[in-house]
């Protein structure tokens, strides 16, 4: 997969990214938010061996980029019956909040529709209501709150919120 609008691009990881995804995803400041403020603790070459399976039609790790530089990673998940997981993480803090975040979705979201997915699900923290806000403004619906739901790395219990988001609700972030 590759999509491209205005100058950011989103493109399947590659062996060439798995330096890159290992040091995001070994920062706790990038992976607080998904449960893990110490980091995952992997390697490069753990994440290769990950990436290597990945298909269009099973389930794809994607990098961002802006102007040709790496800014995040997106991910999608097929789960059958035309609905498909998704997860964003903008890495690079100093682009968040410029807009890339809901043009980066949209772009992706627009793929999938056009691919033949009528169903796109996500979740997010409770806590998280920058990302909450972004979803909503995309025309994702809650759908439920799971509250002390599950334990981040410390322990800690974490609520989460469920969204769906069907063609009909899309507002689209990025057409011109
Ligand atoms: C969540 C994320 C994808 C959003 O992308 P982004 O490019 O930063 O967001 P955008 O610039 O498109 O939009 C930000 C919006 O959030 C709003 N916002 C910021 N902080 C907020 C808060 N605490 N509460 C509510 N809204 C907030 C901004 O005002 C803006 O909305 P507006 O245009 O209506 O004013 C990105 O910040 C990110 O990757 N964060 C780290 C990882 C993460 O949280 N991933 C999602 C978890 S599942």
């Amino acid at each position: 997969m590759k999509i491209e609008y205005r100058d950011l691009c989103i493109r399947n990881a590659e062996a060439r990214d798995c330096e890159q995804l290992a040091a995001w995803w070994n920062d706790g400041a990038v992976m607080d938010h998904a449960g893990f403020p110490l980091g995952l603790g992997t390697t490069a070459a753990v994440v290769r061996g990950e990436i290597a399976d990945d298909s269009d039609d099973t389930r794809r790790r994607l990098i961002i980029e802006l102007a040709g530089a790496p800014i995040g990673e997106m991910s999608y998940s097929n789960l059958g019956g035309g609905t498909a997981e998704l997860g964003i993480k903008i890495c690079d803090f100093t682009k968040q909040e410029r807009g890339l975040g809901r043009a980066a979705l949209s772009m992706l979201i627009s793929a999938l529709f056009a691919r033949g997915y009528t169903r796109i699900i996500l979740d997010t923290n409770l806590k998280n209501l920058r990302a909450q806000h972004v979803y909503e403004l995309l025309g994702f619906k809650k759908l439920r709150i799971n509250k002390d739901s599950w334990t981040n790395q410390l322990g800690e219990l974490q609520s989460s919120v469920d969204y769906e988001l069907t063609p009909e609700n899309f507002v689209n972030y990025a057409k011109d």
